[in-house]
């Protein structure tokens, strides 16, 4: 880990990975939660299971927490030693002519999906519902449902999560090709695979989450 930290090129490598990792947690966070949608049950039943299984507790949470932290400080770095590198940015750089908004704007655009994880977290980690965090009251195995569409009752958290899922639909539509391509997977043929792939993945799973919330909304 030091050794990939320790270089431009490796902190970038590691940076990718670390991005690819949590590419594939937002497809099974996604999938859960969607699940809300089609019924109580289902999401209650998929809640339990990931709740209160040691594995997903005590090994891929740490795991996860780990890697979004690491994502975050790690952009940040890069960020920093970029700027510093290049304290005038290039004259040839024409901003929208050579390159996307969502390409220049990383840093924004990651920001704002760390405030959001932050409120997010506040949400569902802490505040009232998450009692396993906080006094360990008897596990009750309907609440978890409820307690997911009483959060979408508010207009303005709503309005702040889809906000959200806007800049997390741009930092994604630059960040998976951008992994890929740091971590050297470039090949004439299967690059614009990657890209289109990208792009799809880009839109819908920001979507997805857009429609979960709009969702609990309006069935109030
Ligand atoms: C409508 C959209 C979303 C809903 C309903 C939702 C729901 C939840 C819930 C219920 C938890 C708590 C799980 C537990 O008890 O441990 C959670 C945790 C979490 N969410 Fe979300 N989430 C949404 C969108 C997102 C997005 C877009 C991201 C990332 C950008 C995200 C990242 C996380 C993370 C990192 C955790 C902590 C790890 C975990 O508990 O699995 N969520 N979310």
């Amino acid at each position: 880990m030091a050794g990939l930290t320790s270089s431009t090129i490796g902190r970038k490598y590691a940076m990718a990975l670390s991005a690819i990792f949590l590419l594939i947690f937002l497809v099974m966070h996604l999938s859960v939660n969607f699940l809300s949608v089609f019924g109580e049950t289902a999401y209650n039943n998929a809640s339990q299971f990931m709740g209160y299984n040691p594995l997903v507790q005590f090994i891929m949470q740490p795991i996860l927490m780990f890697a979004v932290i690491f994502h975050f400080v790690m952009g940040f770095v890069l960020e920093i030693k970029n700027k510093k590198a290049r304290p005038v940015g290039y004259n040839m750089n024409n901003g929208s002519a050579n390159s996307s908004w969502s390409s220049r704007n990383m840093i924004i655009s990651g920001a704002v999906i760390l405030a959001f994880l932050v409120l997010h977290l506040y949400d569902f980690w802490l505040h009232e519902m998450n009692y396993k965090y906080i006094d360990g009251l008897p596990v009750e195995e309907t609440r978890f449902w409820g307690d997911l569409h009483a959060k979408f009752a508010d207009i303005w958290r709503v309005v702040l999560y889809i906000v959200s899922f806007v800049l997390l639909g741009l930092h994604l539509s630059h960040g998976f090709q951008s992994s890929f391509q740091s971590i050297g997977a470039r090949h004439p043929k299967y690059t614009p695979v990657i890209r289109a792939f990208g792009n799809w993945y880009s839109i819908l799973i920001p979507l997805g989450f857009i429609i979960i919330a709009i969702y609990h909304y309006i069935t109030q």
